[in-house]
């Protein structure tokens, strides 16, 4: 049963993912890769399956969930698309990039997904079995990255069994996650474009389609926009100290690129994001490398600091939320 391996299947044309279609229908959770974290899935318009979500992932309920589609047309159902939400769509979809958009009146999406907002975020993931599951089930996939609230993000199989395994019907294994770091969130419900979470796609490229700057949502605990604007989320076990000019005794390390830290060598555990400095790679890597220095039982993980364009602006956002005071 564990998992459903899809890595090597032409699983479209297979009928192995039929009993996950009538588990999603049925109101169960799934577990299920996306491009960038796994994501925890269920009918976005059943509330009851959307509860069963904030229930596994013990999440505050004020946090809304993200509905994916396969499709802007699909999209289109359930939200509100103006001129600049149609220029990122074509830009960016399929792909890492979620777009908070006022909520169409007539979708059906329960007001537990949306946490009751006026506003509903819309993704249309790259990955192809997020979508193709939406489109066999005819209707949008609410889905978290597929962790315990305030933990890391998945971004294998494993890592997903070993959170939220007795809570699923279904995992599917598609691999690690390419992108490795969540979505984009961009809110295009006020006059101004607003950042609310970095992620996959670079607020440069958005900014560049757009033609303005993003306005960047301040980190209010008191006001979340997107919960990844809680102060302290994705928290190993350990602590973490950013920006390490050096390794202590006792500490494990995350470098970046190929300069390595004075005490590296002295490490509990060492790993390297991207030992020629890429942030692609770096991103990729980041979670499940956290997960794994942390499996090293050692009291800190300290990181190399990471340059702050592209990819670097999300891959430290995580990383200043892993360090937060908890
Ligand atoms: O890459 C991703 O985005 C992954 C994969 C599974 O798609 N999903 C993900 O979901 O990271 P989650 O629940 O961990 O993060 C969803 C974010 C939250 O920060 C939430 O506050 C924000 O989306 N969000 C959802 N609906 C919103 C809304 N109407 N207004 C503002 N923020 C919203
Ligand atoms: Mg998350």
């Amino acid at each position: 049963r564990w998992p459903i391996d899809l890595k090597s299947t032409d699983w479209m044309m297979s009928g192995l993912l039929q009993p996950v279609v009538e588990a999603l229908a049925g109101g169960k959770l799934v577990a299920v890769p996306t491009e960038t974290v796994y994501g925890l899935a269920a009918d976005a318009t059943n509330g009851r399956a959307c509860a069963g979500i904030y229930e596994a992932k013990g999440r505050p309920n004020f946090n809304p969930l993200i509905s994916h589609v396969e499709s802007l047309e699909a999209a289109e159902q359930h939200g509100l698309f103006d001129d600049r939400a149609k220029a990122l769509a074509a830009a960016f979809w399929p792909g890492p990039l979620t777009m908070v958009v006022p909520r169409n009146p007539a979708s059906p999406i329960a007001s537990l997904t949306t946490a009751g907002l006026h506003s509903v975020a819309l993704r249309v993931p790259a990955a192809p079995v997020m979508r193709w599951l939406a489109s066999r089930l005819g209707r949008p996939l609410a889905a978290p990255s597929a962790n315990l609230s305030g933990r890391i993000s998945t971004t294998d199989a494993d890592a997903v069994i070993a959170d939220l395994g007795d809570k699923v019907a279904h995992v599917i294994d598609a691999g690690p996650c390419p992108i490795g770091i969540e979505s984009t969130i961009v809110s295009l419900t006020g006059e101004t474009p607003a950042l609310l979470r970095p992620g996959g796609v670079p607020a440069e490229e958005i900014e560049a389609v757009l033609g303005c700057r993003l306005i960047r949502a301040a980190a209010d605990d008191h006001a979340p926009q997107a919960p990844g604007m809680l102060t302290s989320h994705y928290a190993p076990a350990a602590a973490v100290r950013i920006e390490a000019n050096s390794i202590a005794v006792g500490e494990a390390a995350l470098l970046f690129g190929p300069e390595g830290l004075p005490g590296a060598d002295q490490a509990e555990a060492c790993l390297n994001l991207s030992p020629t400095g890429d942030l692609v790679e770096a991103a990729a890597n980041l979670f499940s490398a956290l997960r794994q220095l942390d499996a090293s039982g050692a009291a800190v993980i300290a990181v190399q600091a990471i340059p702050g364009e592209g990819l670097g602006e999300a891959i430290n956002d995580r990383l200043r939320r892993a360090a937060a005071p908890r």
